[in-house]
């Protein structure tokens, strides 16, 4: 060892990468269970799933793990444009079953983009919400752009239509139902929603919003206990509520999904909108195959979610999120 030895140094490249795969640790996810780990060796910066994470009950075909480290990967990429990096995305580079679900290397240094340092900018902003928004409709222009952002990642935005809204709250509410009788669901939520606050993972009832009539019905994180945020005066009136799809419920079109979802949700924020993603409908088979028929039969539903404003409301707490050293591995090649 000479005097100057000490950690290794990182080339930019990997260094840039190291700091995209701390960016990602703010994706939204599935019960907030960031079910991804990163490993960085050399140049490359692998996502895999972390299995560990699994809701085996709510999403034991995995949609709901994949459409989450989806959004994790859209956040690295996004991070690494807005810093001027140009990057090489191989997905699923050991097929559909492994673990590995992207390989990241850096292309070479990239002119600036506008629109990734408007996403980059929301990611630390955006929440989910699940108070109720605002009578504020949300402009058609808007809708138009994130279906954009929707398409440039290869999935499907539709926006549900003001006749479809019965069925959309009626499936909702049936899957709600569903859920909270079946004893394994239930021991799945009472685990995520009730975890340790050094775990840095969850949904605490800080976050869940309190029991009220609502235009769909939102998922109760706190049943039994006190859900921290209350629904506030509105109605979800001026609400547009969004079902996200893809052609197949293949691994890849799934993990394309949660870059599609990514990117909407970080548009969005962008435009100021509130945000809320509702995936209680995905999980319960009948349900999920009303939502499909909102889409008339074309694709597979991955997710609905509710955008509007929340002008008047107080900021959100942020939800907790893991140690960025528990989730990064790197190896020096
Ligand atoms: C695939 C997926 C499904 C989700 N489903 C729901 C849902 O049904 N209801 C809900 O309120 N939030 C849902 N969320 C939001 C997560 O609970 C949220 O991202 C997580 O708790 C972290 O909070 P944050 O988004 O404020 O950072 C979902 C997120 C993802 C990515």
């Amino acid at each position: 060892m000479t005097a100057q030895s000490g950690p290794p140094t990182r080339s930019r490249p990997a260094a840039a990468l190291e700091a995209a795969a701390h960016v990602a640790g703010h994706a939204p996810s599935v019960f907030n269970t960031q079910p991804w780990r990163w490993q960085l060796s050399g140049d490359t910066l692998e996502l895999h799933a972390d299995r560990t994470r699994a809701l085996t009950a709510t999403d034991p075909d995995s949609r709901l793990l994949l459409l989450s480290c989806g959004a994790a990967l859209h956040h690295a990429r996004v991070a690494l444009r807005a810093a001027g990096w140009d990057v090489h995305v191989e997905r699923l580079p050991q097929g559909d079953a492994a673990d590995v679900l992207a390989r990241i290397t850096i292309a070479g240094a990239a002119d600036a983009d506008r629109q990734a340092e408007r996403m980059a900018g929301a990611i630390t902003l955006r929440r989910t919400d699940r108070r109720a928004f605002s009578d504020r409709t949300v402009p058609e222009e808007l809708l138009i752009g994130l279906r954009r952002a929707v398409e440039a990642e290869g999935a499907y935005l539709h926006v549900v239509r003001r006749d479809q809204m019965p069925m959309l709250a009626t499936s909702t509410a049936r899957a709600a139902d569903a859920e909270s009788s079946d004893p394994a669901y239930r021991a799945e939520l009472e685990h995520w929603t009730n975890r340790p606050v050094d775990s840095g993972d969850g949904v605490p009832a800080a976050t869940a919003v309190q029991r009220a009539p609502r235009r769909v019905p939102v998922r109760d994180y706190a049943p039994g206990a006190v859900a921290g945020l209350s629904p506030g005066d509105d109605f979800d009136l001026g609400a547009s509520y969004v079902v996200l799809f893809g052609l197949t419920d293949e691994a890849e079109a799934l993990l394309r999904g949660g870059e599609a979802l990514s990117a909407l949700l970080l548009a969005a924020t962008a435009d100021g909108l509130a945000t809320a993603p509702m995936s209680d409908t995905i999980e319960v088979q009948w349900p999920r195959h009303l939502l499909k028929g909102l889409l008339s039969g074309v694709g597979e539903p991955y997710l609905t979610i509710r955008l509007g404003y929340n002008d008047a409301a107080p900021d959100l707490p942020p939800a907790p999120r893991r140690k960025a050293a528990d989730i990064v591995r790197i190896s020096d090649r």
